[in-house]
């Protein structure tokens, strides 16, 4: 069997970054279709990011999806950072002249896409196998692929590939026109999510001379910790109790008397990456997200840059169906970089800071320390830090 469907922007990938750009299409009158490779049931069980910068509340709040955020996130007004055991707090709100982050897990903003994009019909086929982009240096480009039984061509005029790091997308560009800047981190971080009051209401980020922990939070019930761990650590070597045990010992004495432990409800190991490709966007084909770029998880940029991207991509895409205005489609992958370069460095700075990697030498350390020591010193160097953790405009 095969159908041919018909849509204007055909969207690869059904994370966060391509249910919002279908969602603010939808609402500038622009037609979409989602194809997702996983069960929706398996995408909504993912559980990553959980920080969210204004930019990306006041996106949600826009598509009209902001109102559960809005009612159940957690504002945060600082963040702790601890080393060795003192901790010390950056007032991100006195420091930006009352900006904050919002504590609400990625799981429930692709929850509210999803709510969202069912109640005004969105298309969203997922279980989609074999995705492929045709012609996308032409103005008629189509999406192949293969849903429960039947052969799909999904004819659109662009291709968005929001698809993820491991998307096919990012591999639809010609290695002429591409070029790749990666930087892989010699540890990945093991995180648990656990039904336990948090340790402490604000998130704290630690260095230890053992490796780096982070303890974060979803709600009043539900604690989110981290631990740095060699990167070619298998899941099974970490036991609930081994988790606990190795996550006291790297945190400051008075949060470590008070983390209250339970079962994990979900473990995982997540390498550490820093990946740009450029440019975003070659003939009709855009990508945004992580099919783009990558960022270590320390400073919780991520999922905001997904929706930076998606901010650009979907102005130049409404700029063109309004105008006919090729300048901002054109422009996307400059816009977009611009600000997706400050986030890398923010984010490899703050890794750099806080994590303990294992080829650094006594001269590392001292400077790893001084440069501490100069941030919790420095009310200047903490608004630099302040500003970008709560994010850089648009
Ligand atoms: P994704 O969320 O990856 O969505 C891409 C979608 O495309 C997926 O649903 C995928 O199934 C689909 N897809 C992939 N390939 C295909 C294909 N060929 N055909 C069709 N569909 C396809 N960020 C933080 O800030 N803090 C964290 O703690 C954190 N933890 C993370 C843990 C893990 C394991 C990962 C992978 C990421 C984590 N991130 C974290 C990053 C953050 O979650 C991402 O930046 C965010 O999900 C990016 O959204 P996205 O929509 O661009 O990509
Ligand atoms: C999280 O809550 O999962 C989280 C918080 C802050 C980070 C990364 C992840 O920097």
């Amino acid at each position: 069997m095969s159908e041919t469907l018909k849509t204007q922007v055909a969207i690869i990938g059904g994370g966060p970054a391509g249910l919002l750009l279908s969602q603010i299409l939808h609402l500038a009158g622009i037609d979409s279709v989602i194809v997702e490779r996983q069960s929706r049931d398996y995408v909504m069980a993912r559980i990553r990011a959980g920080v969210l910068e204004q930019g990306l509340v006041d996106m949600l709040t826009a598509a009209g999806v902001g109102e559960r955020a809005a009612a159940e996130g957690l504002p945060h007004h600082g963040v702790q950072l601890a080393f060795e055991g003192e901790m010390h707090r950056i007032d991100l709100s006195g420091l930006t002249g009352g900006k904050q982050v919002l504590v609400y897990g990625q799981t429930e903003v692709t929850r509210d896409l999803y709510a969202a994009r069912d109640a005004m019909g969105g298309v969203i086929l997922d279980e989609a196998a074999d995705v492929t982009p045709y012609d996308i240096e032409t103005d008629t480009p189509y999406l192949t692929f293969t849903r429960h039984g039947t052969d799909y061509r999904l004819d659109c005029q662009f291709v968005a590939a929001c698809d993820g790091y491991h998307g096919v997308g990012r591999r639809t560009i010609p290695e002429r026109v591409q070029r790749i800047f990666e930087k892989v981190y010699p540890f990945g971080w093991l995180g648990v999510l656990s039904r336990t009051p948090p340790v402490h209401e604000e998130i704290i980020y630690a260095n230890h001379s053992r490796g780096f922990a982070l303890c974060s939070l979803r709600n009043p019930q539900l604690s989110r910790y981290y631990i740095q761990v060699p990167v070619d650590t298998p899941l099974d070597a970490w036991p609930d109790d081994r988790f606990w045990e190795e996550l006291k010992r790297r945190l400051p004495a008075e949060a470590a008397a008070t983390l209250v432990t339970g079962p994990s409800i979900e473990k995982s190991i997540a390498p550490l990456r820093s990946f740009v490709a450029e440019p975003l966007s070659h003939g009709r084909l855009f990508l945004a997200g992580d099919a783009a770029h990558i960022v270590p998880p320390t400073g919780a940029k991520g999922l905001n840059l997904a929706a930076s991207d998606v901010n650009y991509l979907s102005e130049a895409l409404i700029g063109y169906y309004r105008n006919g205005d090729e300048a901002a489609l054109t422009g996307y992958s400059e816009r977009a970089l611009n600000r997706i370069w400050k986030a890398e460095r923010f984010s490899w700075w703050m890794t750099k800071l806080m994590h303990q990697f294992p080829e650094d030498s006594e001269f590392d350390r001292r400077i790893q320390r001084a440069e501490f020591d100069f941030l919790i010193g420095s009310p200047a160097y903490q608004a630099a830090m302040a500003e970008n953790y709560v994010g850089l405009p648009y």
